[in-house]
């Protein structure tokens, strides 16, 4: 069987590394791009058309904060033009009623609004931006007046996993029909706050439950995709639907990568859009072939039934904590690494919150570290 896959449906397009919030999880790496080595608006709308010949169907704008990109408008009429599906993933901050209804009118499809935390107490100490809960709140009514799809997205951890349900009668209340919840995962910045962010085992199983439970009972009113914390799990996830298989990232100064983190896998080298075009890089880059398919795997993955399942897990995880990236993801049981995880998880949790105290204590104590994105 051919290893080349068909063409991706989606691309994450990092517009930008700038965004006016310090979330303590920001997965962005630790040397963010700066502004001067950004893809200017003719070379993104390049990288649309290519990716739209290519075949792929949906665009996420995302950053950083792509509104800090002024060009944003025209990078969103470019991809429409390309025919993609354009879906918006933002804070809001840097909204303005005029500028959404610009956007509108460009024809973007879809806005995905990040929050923080279910009150304002917690959402702007979270992201570090005062007043930025408000505003996310006016971004919403806007977002509903101009009848424009909205998925909700929030980052759990320690300090919001027990408020889900908070997090999903504020999406119901804000009219989205999605809820994207994640638990947090330490790749870039945010494993800088491992400590702080780290969720106890009660509060993943608790998490669990409550998501089974309210996917039963929002049925038809609120779809939730769920990201489970795999630091105590038995299995990994796909990363991304198998590397270099459903989806493409392409960061702000134009790298291609099969996934977010896999510049952390210090062997591959990736190709960029301005000198490489996407068809080529999506077939024939020596980094997007190296984990395609099963071919590359070691045990015990070559020999697993679960191998086009979850394809190995994630090779930036297997990198971090196995020391190769043909080893199985260490999340997984079978992997002689497995316990890492769960131990490196446990370790960061401090004692007296075993058991899963509710928020970890008083959220305006957590020593968080910050980011500066501006
Ligand atoms: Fe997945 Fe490999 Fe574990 Fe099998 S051994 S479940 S393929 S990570
Ligand atoms: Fe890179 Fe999972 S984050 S493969």
């Amino acid at each position: 069987m051919s290893q080349i896959p068909p063409p991706p449906s989606a691309m994450l397009a990092e517009l930008t590394h700038r965004c006016p919030l310090s979330c303590p999880y920001c997965s962005n790496p630790l040397e963010l791009t700066a502004r001067e080595a950004e893809l200017s608006a003719p070379q993104w709308a390049e990288v649309f058309t290519q990716a739209g010949a290519l075949g792929v169907l949906q665009v996420h704008l995302s950053g950083g904060e792509p509104l800090a990109r002024r060009d944003l408008p025209d990078l969103v009429s470019a991809a429409v033009a390309a025919g993609l599906y354009t879906n918006l993933i933002t804070s809001g901050i840097g909204l303005t009623e005029a500028r959404l209804k610009d956007l509108a009118g460009r024809g973007l499809d879809h806005i995905q609004l990040s929050i923080q935390g279910p009150n304002a107490q917690i959402a702007d100490r979270v992201g570090g931006y005062k007043g930025g809960y408000d505003k996310k709140m006016e971004v919403a009514g806007w977002i509903a007046a101009e009848g424009i799809p909205l998925t909700v997205n929030a980052v759990m951890h320690r300090h919001n996993l027990d408020r889900l349900e908070e997090v999903f009668a504020l999406a119901l209340r804000l009219g989205a029909r999605r809820l994207e919840v994640a638990t947090v995962q330490f790749h870039g910045w945010a494993a800088r706050n491992k400590a702080a962010l780290m969720p106890t085992r009660a509060q993943v199983e608790a998490a669990n439950r409550s998501v089974a439970a309210a996917r039963e009972r929002l049925k038809g009113r609120l779809v939730i995709d769920y990201v489970p914390a795999d630091y105590y799990a038995r299995f990994p996830k796909p990363c991304m639907g198998g590397w270099g298989r459903v989806g493409l990232v392409v960061t702000p100064d134009g790298t291609v990568m099969p996934c977010h983190a896999a510049h952390t896998i210090p062997h591959l080298r990736f190709e960029n859009a301005k000198d490489t075009p996407l068809a080529q890089i999506w077939t024939g880059s020596p980094a997007f072939n190296a984990y395609r398919g099963t071919d590359w795997m070691r045990e015990p993955c070559r020999s697993c039934d679960r191998r086009e399942v979850d394809f190995g897990g994630c090779r930036c995880q297997a990198m971090a904590f196995a020391g190769a990236a043909e080893e199985a993801d260490p999340v997984c049981e079978k992997s002689p690494h497995h316990g890492v995880m769960a131990a490196m998880a446990e370790a960061s949790v401090a004692p007296e919150l075993e058991g899963g105290s509710p928020g970890g204590g008083a959220i305006d104590d957590v020593a968080f570290t910050y980011r500066d994105n501006a």
